[in-house]
């Protein structure tokens, strides 16, 4: 069993499409080991986003992440990492196929209703950051 760690992001919470996520992820066999919904720091978002501090987006991306509440989540599963981004779908809601979270509630690349671990390390690092008694 591997453990990620997965944002409905504001975008997605404000539209009112949490439930509607949160149900995709059980059918999709995850187990939800702790969910929470909350308001994100600017302090929190630009260490958990730390790899683009270089980007061109990232004061955009910061912006973002903080502009309402999220939900956080611990999910567990087999190969709980790629699933979970499968499940997502690409980046840009407008590439992701047909089916996925971001096609189906993504509105665009800076605005993509969900965040997904993208590696065992990452995930062990967000799932610190945000759980830190999981
Ligand atoms: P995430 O970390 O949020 O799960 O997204 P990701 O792995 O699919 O994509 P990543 O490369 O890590 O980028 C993080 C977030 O930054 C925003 N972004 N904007 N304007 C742009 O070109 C651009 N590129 C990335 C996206 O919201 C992306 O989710
Ligand atoms: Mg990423």
């Amino acid at each position: 069993m591997e453990r990620t760690f997965a944002i409905i992001k504001p975008d997605a919470v404000k539209a009112g499409h949490a439930g509607d996520i949160i149900r995709l992820i059980e059918l999709n066999g995850f187990d939800i080991l702790r969910m929470e919904k909350r308001q994100i720091t600017r302090e929190m978002a630009e260490q958990f986003y730390g790899i683009h501090q270089s980007k061109p987006f990232f004061g955009e991306l910061v912006e973002y992440m903080t502009s309402g509440p999220v939900v956080v989540m611990a999910l567990q599963r087999d190969g709980a990492i790629s699933s979970w981004r499968e499940l997502m779908g690409a980046t840009d809601p407008k590439k992701a196929s047909l089916g996925t979270i971001r096609r189906m509630f993504g509105t665009h690349i800076g605005s993509n209703a969900t965040h997904g671990s993208d590696a065992p390390e990452t995930a062990a690092f967000e799932l610190g950051l945000f759980f830190p008694n999981l």
